[in-house]
């Protein structure tokens, strides 16, 4: 009853803005890669579950739903604030096995070998996300459903299956080459509709020809559609387990049997003391101010929060509403807080239990103010001055979702397997991806792992550690105390500056969170010494300018139209109505951010 009740009183003198569609969009919102799995957090929202229930559930969901990102084999953060203002941070990042060792993806003549570090059972950390999704909903769940509850949608969508979005089957299609390598994975990524692909597989391993012309012809076959129903009935399977035995589930009994099995199979190194002795941590959020609002967000292992708050200091000291977005002086501004602040990161930052982060004075103004007179207005700093750094690769995967509730509980989190699909290595009869999250350590100094970065012995590999992350589930409270906003991204490096920049549409710019997502982005990170943009973000003369400042471009020339920087998604709450955000860049899967 209270749902029809209260809308329409607080209707009355809001009817101009938004409340006059059907469906009222104040009672709460979820923002996800997936509507699907949107949608299972908003029927518990609708239920009287909390914004944690809806998490929750949401994130089971889309280990179904989006196999790319969301999962059970990886792990996250959360990054959360309750009704009655506790800021909460939860730490369920992947941990190094114990058998792990600091050189264990380098050769015998110490080259780091980017195939183990990769897309070997070695590259996968001991996952935390079910452990993690757990722990939020013992602690901070309404208490108005069971865990069983809160599973079924997933267990639901994994057994009966669901209509795959545009960017799933495309995922699927595209990653062919790497899947038909595991059996796991290309039993149930793989159609091989005629036997096309088992037949290419036969003439490749027959020499009739050659890989290039093997890849091709593979990268050729689309199976999959939009709308196909995908089934995972291993996956239903462990899920059900977990339904059941909550984190036991996983962690212990037939799901640990599997994992242990795959890794006797594959020389992996994750054993079963590894899985039994699986905790999340809650660490202490880092909380910064700009501009009279609180900025809440991840620490170590994360990089994302520390960096973030740094960069808001920094920027602080400018008028950036008079300073106009993507022009030449912004983009220069931007570049060269964000060269001092990834400088940082490459030698302050790694797991807290292994190392000790010097966050009050990365995130203090002071530091920033002294940091500040390093950059000039009139010409590019030179990393290279700095250190030295060189090739980046790229990969877009990890996924943010975030839900909000009418009484003002906010969680977002940020959940990856690191690559799109992990190391792309299914646990047999267990039906989830494994993570790659052990190339996020730095695996030699001064060596890019795949999102370019470097690092040293802060991130260095060390049993038990946990790999430092970009990831950033962020909040900002308002001078009032309420939450406005939950925003994060997918991306990797590149979250960090992704978040920031929406922060600074909706802070400074004004904009609603979508519009602020809509605006296109620029990127840089210390080294490589390059400015990476969106093809909408700068134009030509925008471009010259900063070139005649010195400032260097990673080539896009050869890049689709469509390149982005970072995928984000969040939820804004303004005068008492949420408003979702759901970026648009990259494969569409329709509106996945759902208001009710
Ligand atoms: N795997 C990417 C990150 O955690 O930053």
């Amino acid at each position: 009853m209270k749902y029809k009740i209260l809308p329409i009183l607080i209707c009355i003198p809001l009817l101009f803005i938004s409340c006059a569609q059907p469906n009222s969009n104040l009672n709460g919102a979820v923002s996800s890669t997936s509507r699907i799995a949107s949608q299972v957090g908003i029927d518990i929202l609708k239920q009287d579950g909390n914004a944690f229930d809806a998490i929750v559930a949401t994130g089971f969901a889309l280990a179904v739903t989006s196999p790319a990102n969301g999962n059970l084999g990886g792990g996250g953060f959360l990054t959360a604030r309750t009704a009655d203002g506790n800021l909460v941070s939860l730490d369920f990042r992947e941990k190094a096995p114990e058998l792990s060792y600091e050189k264990m993806f380098l050769d015998s003549e110490g080259n780091y070998v980017r195939e183990l570090a990769l897309f070997s059972h070695i590259s996968a950390g001991v996952p935390g996300t079910v452990n993690g999704l757990i722990k939020i909903f013992n602690d901070y769940g309404s208490g108005n459903f069971t865990l069983a509850e809160i599973i079924q949608p997933a267990i639901d969508l994994a057994e009966q299956g669901f209509p795959l979005e545009e960017n799933a089957a495309y995922g699927f299609d595209n990653n062919k080459k790497y899947f038909v390598q595991d059996s796991g994975s290309n039993e149930i990524f793989v159609k091989n509709t005629n036997n096309e692909v088992d037949f290419l597989i036969q003439q490749f391993k027959n020499n009739s020809i050659t890989q290039e012309e093997y890849e091709n012809k593979l990268s050729e076959i689309n199976e999959w559609e939009t709308g196909d129903i995908f089934i995972q009935k291993d996956l239903a399977e462990t899920l059900k387990r977990i339904s059941k035995n909550g984190v036991d589930g996983f962690y212990n009994g037939e799901t640990a049997r599997l994992i242990i099995e795959e890794m006797k199979k594959n020389n992996g190194f994750i054993s079963i003391e590894d899985l039994k002795n699986y905790d999340s941590v809650y660490r202490e959020p880092i909380v910064g101010t700009y501009r009279e609002h609180t900025v809440v967000s991840m620490g170590p292992p994360s990089s994302g929060g520390t960096l973030l708050v740094q960069m808001l200091n920094m920027l602080e000291n400018y008028e950036l509403q008079n300073i106009e977005r993507n022009s030449t002086e912004f983009v220069h501004l931007l570049t060269e807080i964000q060269r001092l602040a990834y400088a940082d990161r490459a030698v302050h930052l790694g797991d807290p239990d292994f190392w000790k982060n010097p966050i009050d004075m990365l995130i203090s103004k002071e530091y920033a103010n002294e940091r500040l007179k390093l950059i000039s207005h009139d010409k590019a700093t030179s990393s290279t001055e700095i250190a030295a750094g060189n090739e980046y690769k790229e990969s877009m995967e990890t996924t943010h979702y975030s839900a909000m509730d009418k009484n003002g509980n906010t969680a977002g989190i940020t959940t990856t397997i690191n690559f799109s699909y992990g190391n792309k290595k299914i646990v047999d009869g267990a039906g989830f991806l494994l993570n790659n999250e052990m190339d996020d350590f730095s695996s030699k100094p001064n060596v890019p792992n795949a999102f370019g970065l470097i690092g040293g012995e802060a991130n260095a590999i060390e049993p038990f550690k946990r790999p430092l992350s970009s990831m950033s589930p962020t909040l900002i409270v308002d001078k009032n105390g309420q939450t406005i906003l939950t925003v994060g991204a997918a991306g990797g490096s590149r979250i960090i500056t992704a978040v920031l920049q929406i922060i600074i549409s909706v802070i400074d710019h004004n904009l609603n969170i979508q519009e602020a997502m809509d605006v296109g982005r620029t990127h840089s990170q210390w080294l490589p010494d390059l400015i990476f943009y969106e093809k909408n973000a700068l134009t030509k003369e925008t471009i010259d300018e900063l070139k005649l400042l010195n400032h260097s471009f990673y080539n896009n020339d050869n890049l689709p139209g469509n390149y982005y920087l970072a995928r984000t998604h969040g939820i804004q709450r303004k005068n008492g109505i949420f408003i979702t955000g759901a970026d648009k860049r990259g494969k569409q899967n329709g509106n996945e951010a759902i208001t009710y």
